[in-house]
């Protein structure tokens, strides 16, 4: 008798089918090890996609200059409770930013936890605490395609985007940093755009605007190596928003810092948002037909400043303006195909900020001020030059003097109409003491009429907030894990930034490690032996 599978037809058929099933199997357990290792950084063992990442930060920002600056915004434009920023509807956690040599970090610890993902000492840039250079995010991509970028508003050279992009053992070597921006790096070139400020650091001290100590024009020599350079608005203009870019990039728009965006003239200066948009287009664009992204660096520099000069009328207005370059970003990231994540956190808070200040003996009314800040329509800092120049002019009586103050500087710059003669007395003896003095006690007429209060004029421990959007649900399904070093959801300690940014591009950040044990860092000659006090005059 004959069996059933003795039927070569139906062995035939039989072995199809195992086979069939066994490919069937194969199939999903290579699809499902796929889609397992792409959720799951730790196992991402497959080629990343196409991605764009934006780091933006926020320098100096606390929770309660989100409150400030929000409450400002509703009360100028008339605006309902619920209507927030723009911050407001991605938060997604807050970080905690102690340093490895204080509780209280500065901006070059700060940024180095998330460059390097590593914690090191206030005063490092893109150094661990035994001040080994070590490899950046900027660094890893650029090695593995991607294109680069740095936007802000202060020096470039300045603590924030130099931990990105430079290697040295203290923050006030700003002159080597701007070289190794160019490229002179054992890596080479790594950054493929700039804007901002801080022309100073890449011109000799001998032309104005110059502060370079060894002669060098970096400037001259980028543009030889075929850097497209731009200084000011109209040359910024010519980049027609992004589309008429060719990289490398230099664009910069200040010898130090850009204005505060208070005092920004908009023909002279682009705002963080124009800045951002442009930077986005061009970066966009030189990528279209690559395989991989871009990287960028995006900051708010100057809420840190305000919050180190206790100015809120000035702060509020920057914490806005970056608020409008945070919703540019995400209607970039709206608009592109490339999956795109956006970060966005604070390195440190600055000043001590809080939204309410007893300023009587008897105990204070629940309340603050907006109005008073809408009524000042220029930063402390813009005011103290602007007092210090008109001191200069000649022949100049006590009396027409004290006049300027009162009418020009604190009736129509300040708004104020409730002063006492003893406070423009006052303005006049702090002229005469320090730009400093001056400086912080026409702040400190602002705040107090406004009932802001201060605690430092340095940085405090605070936790700081979080931010995040993407477009892509793969990415939103990593962002929005709790755990420690996987996503951002909850409480993080700020490296855990830098090791989300490594792990999701899946670069390696000890490979360039290895490759930059030759860079120059330490600093040389009479700065060599700076003492812990002059370090301590450097740190913002
Ligand atoms: C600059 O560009 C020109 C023209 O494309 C090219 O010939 C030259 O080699 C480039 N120089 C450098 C330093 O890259
Ligand atoms: C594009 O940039 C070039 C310089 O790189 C400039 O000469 C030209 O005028 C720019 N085009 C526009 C439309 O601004
Ligand atoms: C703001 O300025 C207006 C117009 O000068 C003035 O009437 C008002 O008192 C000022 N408000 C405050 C809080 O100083
Ligand atoms: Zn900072």
């Amino acid at each position: 008798m004959e069996k059933h599978n003795g039927n070569p037809a139906r062995q035939r058929k039989l072995r199809f089918g195992i086979a069939l099933l066994l490919t069937a199997i194969a199939a999903f357990l290579v699809i499902s090890h796929l889609s397992f290792s792409s959720f799951c950084p730790q196992h991402q063992t497959s080629k990343p996609k196409k991605q764009n990442v934006i780091f933006m930060v926020t320098d100096g920002m606390g929770p309660a200059s989100l409150s400030l600056a929000r409450s400002f915004k509703q009360h100028r434009d008339g605006l309902s409770i619920d209507d927030i920023l723009t911050l407001d509807k991605h938060i997604i956690g807050n970080s905690r930013t102690r340093s490895s040599n204080s509780l209280v970090t500065d901006s070059a610890a700060g940024a180095t936890a998330f460059s390097c993902a590593l914690k090191s000492y206030n005063g490092a840039i893109g150094v661990d605490p035994s001040k080994n250079p070590c490899g950046t995010v900027l660094e890893a991509m650029k090695l593995e395609g991607y294109l680069t970028g740095l936007v802000v508003t202060t020096r470039i050279t300045d603590a924030t985007p130099a931990a990105f992009s430079a290697h040295v053992d203290y923050r006030w070597q700003e002159d080597l940093i701007a070289e190794q921006q160019l490229g002179e790096t054992p890596l080479g070139r790594t950054v493929d755009l700039i804007l901002g400020g801080g022309r100073c650091h890449f011109l000799p001290n001998t032309i104005p605007g110059g502060c370079r100590a060894d002669q060098r024009n970096l400037v001259e020599e980028a543009i030889a190596k075929n850097w497209s350079y731009v200084s000011d608005r109209e040359l910024f203009d010519s980049l027609d928003g992004g589309k008429n870019v060719s990289l490398p990039l230099l664009g910069l728009l200040a010898p130090t810092d850009i204005p505060y965006d208070i005092d920004r003239d908009s023909k002279v200066y682009p705002s963080l948002a124009e800045q951002a948009k442009t930077a986005l287009t061009a970066l966009s664009k030189a990528t279209e037909d690559s395989d991989k992204g871009f990287f960028i660096l995006i900051e708010g520099s100057r809420i840190d400043h305000a919050g180190h000069h206790n100015d809120p009328a000035a702060q509020v207005r920057e914490v806005l303006a970056y608020d409008d370059a945070f919703k540019a970003v995400l209607e970039f990231a709206d608009s592109t195909d490339v999956e795109t994540v956006i970060i966005s956190t604070s390195d440190h808070e600055t000043g001590g900020l809080v939204t309410a200040r007893q300023v009587s003996p008897s105990y204070p009314d629940y309340l603050w001020y907006p109005n008073v800040l809408l009524n000042s329509s220029h930063s402390g800092e813009y005011l103290t030059k602007k007092i210090l120049t008109k001191k200069q002019t000649k022949e100049l009586s006590p009396e027409s003097f004290l006049s300027f103050i009162e009418k020009e500087i604190v009736q129509e710059d300040m708004g104020i109409n409730d002063y006492t003669s003893k406070e423009i007395a006052e303005i006049q003896v702090s002229a005469d003491a320090s730009a400093e003095k001056l400086l912080y006690y026409l702040n400190n007429m602002i705040s107090v009429r406004s009932q802001t209060g201060w605690t430092t004029h340095g940085h405090s421990a605070v936790d700081v907030n979080i931010y995040a959007y993407s477009n892509s649900k793969r990415i939103n399904e990593i962002l929005y894990q709790r755990e420690a070093y996987a996503g951002l959801l909850g409480n993080h300690e700020n490296i855990e930034i830098g090791t989300f940014m490594e792990t999701l591009t899946g670069v390696n950040l000890e490979k360039v490690t290895d490759m930059l044990k030759d860079i120059k860092h330490h600093p040389e000659g009479k700065r060599a032996s700076v003492n812990g006090a002059d370090i301590h005059a450097n740190a913002y």
